[in-house]
């Protein structure tokens, strides 16, 4: 397997943890099953997140009695989500493998892929071909939702999210940047060369490293041509935040939360 892009940042799975601890893992999640029930499905009995890091809302469906998988890229990731998973006393098939080409013994109802992993997904084929993946481990009728950068970050010059922030905990306090002034754009893949800077002072001394990797955005447009061209899945939802009420066209939308509904399965052409 390749080695992932940003990996020596996600190699510091507990400041990556701590950093991105802002979020509201209860309330994210009671969003993502109102979503999907939204949509007239049952509540699921399985998820699989992808590009999950720390697995924070693999675990919060876990505590929920959902039989949760995780999967990424990053060995530090995958070790680190198994530790809060045992400290936590729940139960999480945590998988190392790459999002675009996997195999897992069973389907599952529900995959979910949060703030932003499908940056890394750098060309239109790797998306395409994750949702292929994706979709051979969802169950028909199955549901996969995505949360993206809200197309405004990178269309315009309004910017919905901080990229420079800080966060402590106890003896640990962690300062992440997200991209800087001079990180280049390539217009014709689409992607950006990200710089990331973490900086921390944690009981065992301090960290500082920069590292820097290339991300894709994606257009809401492009997605709906992704899927048609794909043809696995239809858009059935979207959303500005996590807020059933918040459309992606809310002056307050800040994130492009996608739900995909997995088609019955293609019938054979008949002779
Ligand atoms: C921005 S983090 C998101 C982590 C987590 N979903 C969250 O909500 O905090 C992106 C994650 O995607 C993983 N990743 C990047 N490329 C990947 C790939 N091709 N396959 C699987 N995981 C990948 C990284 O290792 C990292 O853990």
């Amino acid at each position: 397997m390749t080695e992932p892009q940003h990996d020596d940042i996600y190699h510091h799975a507990a400041l990556y943890d701590l950093a991105f601890s802002y979020r509201d893992y209860v309330a994210e999640v009671d969003f993502l099953l109102a979503a999907m029930t939204q949509q007239g499905k049952a509540l699921p009995s399985s998820v699989l997140e992808l590009g999950a890091g720390p697995a924070r809302h693999a675990l919060e469906c876990a505590r929920r009695g959902i039989k949760a998988v995780a999967l990424d890229a990053s060995a530090a990731m995958v070790a680190y989500g198994l530790e809060l998973a045992r400290q936590a006393e729940l139960d999480l098939n945590y998988v190392q493998a790459d999002m675009r080409n996997f195999t897992l013994a069973e389907p599952v109802d529900l995959a979910l892929l949060m703030i932003d992993s499908a940056s890394y997904l750098l060309s239109q084929s790797d998306f395409c071909q994750h949702l292929t993946t994706v979709a051979a481990h969802l169950r028909p009728g199955g549901v996969y939702i995505l949360e993206l950068s809200h197309p405004k970050d990178f269309l315009t010059p309004e910017l919905s999210v901080e990229t420079a922030w800080e966060m402590a905990a106890g003896e640990t306090r962690v300062h992440f940047q997200w991209g800087e002034t001079g990180d280049v754009f390539d217009p014709i893949s689409q992607t950006t060369q990200v710089t990331v800077k973490l900086k921390a002072e944690t009981p065992q001394g301090p960290v500082a490293l920069t590292d820097s990797a290339a991300q894709r955005c994606y257009t809401y447009q492009e997605i709906l041509a992704l899927l048609a061209l794909q043809g696995d899945f239809k858009l059935a939802a979207s959303y500005g935040g996590f807020k059933l009420e918040m459309g992606l066209s809310d002056q307050r939308a800040w994130r492009m939360i996608l739900v995909l509904e997995r088609k019955e399965a293609r019938l054979p052409a008949s002779g």
